[in-house]
């Protein structure tokens, strides 16, 4: 594994660690708000305290003059904020206290104290007022309010934060250790995967037995066993090919070496002659069953190797290669021709392919057609895109019995006394397939001879 791969561990604990980091900031703000509440719970009471105080001396007899230093003293003590006071008569205006306190709105005697929160130059201020009847003059309404600053409030929250904050920090930090023993356990469950692919033997491409897998990874072994299945089928056709290869040259290789015995053993210019003849045909043969052999790995090539299919005009590419093929046919004396356009059917394939595919028909039908015989390739485009390719000869045919069996490798009709590898018509229906055509054989024109029809389906736009 490379340095730069990304860490699933990591990448969980991120996504886990983030949003438990934000919830921890939204938590902290959430207890300084709290705790202000209650901060201003409990000092409203002592404010509303000191008001009521402030009342009771005011109506009585030791207040009915001026307040006393001590009173006054006693009243605007406290060592953290700024404490001041108004005693106001609705009749008489301000009986004492400070001007510069805002007067609250209500003038009637009420059981309701009234808060309220002010600026006094750049101090925030908080203020409370009660109403109280004057015992001098039942038709008049004391006003009494007191007010401090609100430091020791924000003082008290802050306290608050600064103890729950190291608590919410342990949390945190026992929920991430236990988020890593999660993850970590979660990951175990893979281990047992993990060893059974690590312990296979290389040839081994069965499914994997994953009984034990998570859901979660199921698609993933899932995949993994499609790869294997491809894999042993990929490795299945090379096993065959190269016993095909090995098949198709010991044979000639015999042969030759008989021939070459043969001549050693009767040097007479005729025995060689002869020797030779045989040697020049049986490595001829040979040549073409490799060749064959070759078409047919490249038929099973995989995709990758081939490139994309692409669209082609099918009718250009048979009538280049029947032109291609006019001469074979007039050395044994054959009219090979094509009907059908010039021009305009499109499939969408490989083009060496599809030639190889041609090319073989063609040959089949020369070699195993009459002498002098007619071969025609036709092409006719279908209504619905499909296109019909069809080469017909008027030789001897195929039995109808063993038509089934045309395109098995090595198959060749038994009394067949041409050469051959029996390789032909399997490169054709492989490639038949690769281009999702189907492939049928039937009789020729006056039921005589072969035709093999491969018929395409419509491009793709
Ligand atoms: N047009 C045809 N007419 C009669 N028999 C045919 C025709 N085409 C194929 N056959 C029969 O089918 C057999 C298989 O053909 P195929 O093309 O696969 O192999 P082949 O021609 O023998 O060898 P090669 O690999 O060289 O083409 C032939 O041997 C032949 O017996
Ligand atoms: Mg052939």
């Amino acid at each position: 594994m490379t340095q730069s791969s990304p860490s699933l561990r990591r990448r969980l604990l991120l996504f886990v660690a983030l949003p438990l980091c934000a919830v921890l900031v939204c938590g902290a703000a959430l207890t300084y708000g709290l705790a202000l509440f209650y901060a201003n719970r409990v000092y409203d009471r002592w404010l509303l305290d000191s008001a009521h105080a402030l009342g009771q001396l005011v109506n009585s007899d030791a207040g009915r003059n001026e307040l006393s230093d001590q009173a006054r003293i006693l009243l605007q003590y406290d060592p953290y904020d700024r404490v001041v006071f108004a005693v106001r008569s609705a009749r008489y205006g301000l009986l004492a206290g400070d001007r510069a306190l805002p007067q609250p709105r209500a003038t009637r005697p009420s059981s309701q104290p009234l808060y309220s929160n002010f600026r006094a130059d750049t101090t925030s201020m908080r203020m409370v007022s009660v109403m109280l009847a004057n015992q001098d003059d039942p038709d008049d309404t004391l006003v009494i309010s007191t007010a401090e600053s609100v430091n020791k409030r924000h003082l008290l929250a802050r306290e608050l934060l600064g103890a729950t904050i190291p608590i919410e920090l342990i949390l945190l930090l026992v929920a991430m250790l236990l988020v890593w023993g999660g993850v970590n356990h979660g990951l175990r469950v893979l281990d047992p995967l993990t060893r059974e692919i690590r312990q296979r033997d290389a040839g081994d491409l069965s499914p994997l037995r994953a009984s034990d897998v998570p859901r979660e990874v199921q698609p993933l072994v899932a995949t993994i066993d499609a790869l294997f299945a491809r894999m042993e089928r990929m490795l299945a056709q090379q096993q065959r090919f190269i016993a095909d290869a090995a098949h198709q040259l010991r044979t000639p290789l015999a042969g030759l070496r008989l021939q070459a015995e043969r001549a050693l053993a009767d040097p007479s210019p005729e025995t060689v002659r002869e020797a030779l003849a045989h040697v020049e045909r049986l490595s001829t043969g040979t040549a073409r069953a490799a060749g064959q052999l070759l078409a047919l790995a490249r038929a099973q090539a995989p995709d990758r190797a081939l490139g994309e299919a692409a669209p082609l005009d099918l009718a250009e590419l048979v009538r280049d290669e029947v032109a291609a093929r006019v001469p074979a046919a007039l050395a044994q004396k054959a009219d090979l021709g094509y009907s059908g356009p010039s021009h305009g059917v499109s499939v969408s394939g490989n083009a060496t392919l599809l030639r190889e595919l041609l090319g073989n028909l063609i040959d089949n039908a020369l070699r195993y057609g009459r002498r002098d015989g007619v071969v025609t390739v036709s092409l006719q485009p279908g209504e619905d895109g499909q296109a019909l390719l069809a080469v017909s000869d008027d030789g001897e045919g195929v039995p109808e019995a063993l038509r089934p069996r045309l395109g098995e490798r090595f198959f060749r009709v038994d009394g067949n006394r041409r050469d051959g590898s029996g390789l032909g018509l399997a490169i054709v229906r492989e490639i038949a397939e690769r281009h999702d055509a189907t492939l049928d054989f039937g009789s020729g024109p006056e039921d005589r001879g072969l035709r093999v029809e491969v018929r395409f389906p419509a491009a793709a736009a």
